[in-house]
């Protein structure tokens, strides 16, 4: 910069964008995978409380194991640190939970629909709990959202209450979770990645107990036999592909959190759903009418504006 040489600017540019590029790439790769993998182990074995669980404890597990083999540096923390990271561990937890019992109810495109719409909620969280206050512009991006939405809602083929509420309540859930992890990092020197190895373990520890209470082991034991019986044994797999993905793409996103802005992150949250919801509808050979199409593009297209709006 300093010594007017027009190439190194270029290069420390170029090289930055390569670098977000990667981040970006990768954090949807590992998405899609997540996603396709999930939804096929729930299509089997309807039990979300519990491979939610096991998503949390395969993260916990690895981070474990990298920090006492030094693969990774363990973070030095104190009782201030999971004070502050407890609410988040809470919404995080709701948010995770909430998701895959939406997806083990809905297409897995149809909840990511209704979670392109997270935008809404964080500026209605933020205006009316935290009174904050936004331009008008903002405030107008809402509208194709919600009623991108709604339109998306209303016309899917194969609605279920409780697969639409689960992804409305993950929304909420994780704008609070963005809310208090704000919060919770200020002044902490703790790497992205560590500071999800930590929320992964505290989610862990709170998610456990709730699992057991709604389905419990004697409803994953029959289900389990259930599932191998009809996919055979190499279910394990799909079941260790959904929980280490799960780990891997929320690592690469928390690692990114480290190097771009919260709203470019949003854009990338966004960009990332297009590439869920494209996939899962091939996969999945998911029904979509034209209608129930244009309502997804109208949402996509409204958190567009949000993005450009807050800018
Ligand atoms: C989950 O299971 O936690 C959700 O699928 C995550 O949703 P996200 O796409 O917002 O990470």
């Amino acid at each position: 910069y300093e010594e007017a040489d027009g190439d190194v600017v270029e290069n420390t540019e170029a090289a930055k964008r390569v670098k977000i590029g990667f981040y970006f790439g990768t954090w949807w790769f590992l998405n899609v995978i997540f996603n396709i993998y999930n939804k096929k182990v729930l299509n089997a074995f309807p039990y979300p409380w519990f491979t939610s669980t096991l998503s949390l404890a395969a993260g916990s597990a690895i981070m474990l194991v990298s920090w006492a083999s030094k693969v990774a540096e363990p973070p030095n923390l104190d009782v201030e640190f999971w004070k502050a990271l407890f609410p988040v561990a809470l919404a995080h937890t709701i948010g995770h939970v909430a998701a895959t019992v939406s997806m083990s109810k809905v297409a897995v495109s149809f909840t990511h629909i209704i979670k392109s719409g997270e935008p809404a909620f964080s500026v209605l969280v933020s205006r009316f709990i935290l009174g904050e206050t936004f331009p008008t512009s903002v405030y107008l991006s809402l509208l194709p959202i919600i009623g991108g939405c709604g339109l998306a809602a209303l016309t899917e083929l194969n609605f279920n209450m409780t697969g639409f509420m689960g992804a409305m309540i993950s929304n909420l859930a994780f704008v609070f979770r963005n809310i208090f992890s704000k919060r919770g990092m200020k002044g902490k020197s703790v790497s992205g990645m560590n500071y999800y190895a930590c929320l992964s373990i505290l989610s862990l520890l709170i998610l456990t107990p709730f699992a057991i209470a709604v389905e419990g082991p004697k409803m994953w034991a029959a289900g389990w036999q259930n599932a191998v019986t009809e996919i055979g044994p190499h279910f394990i797999w799909w079941v260790a592909a959904q929980s280490i993905f799960y780990h891997l793409y929320n690592q690469v996103s928390y690692m990114s959190l480290d190097e771009i802005s919260p709203l470019t992150f949003s854009i990338g949250n966004t960009m990332k759903r297009i590439s869920v919801i494209v996939s899962s509808i091939i996969i999945f050979h998911t029904p979509v009418q034209p209608i129930n199409a244009l309502g997804a593009a109208i949402a996509i297209f409204g958190t567009f504006l949000y993005s450009q709006s807050k800018q």
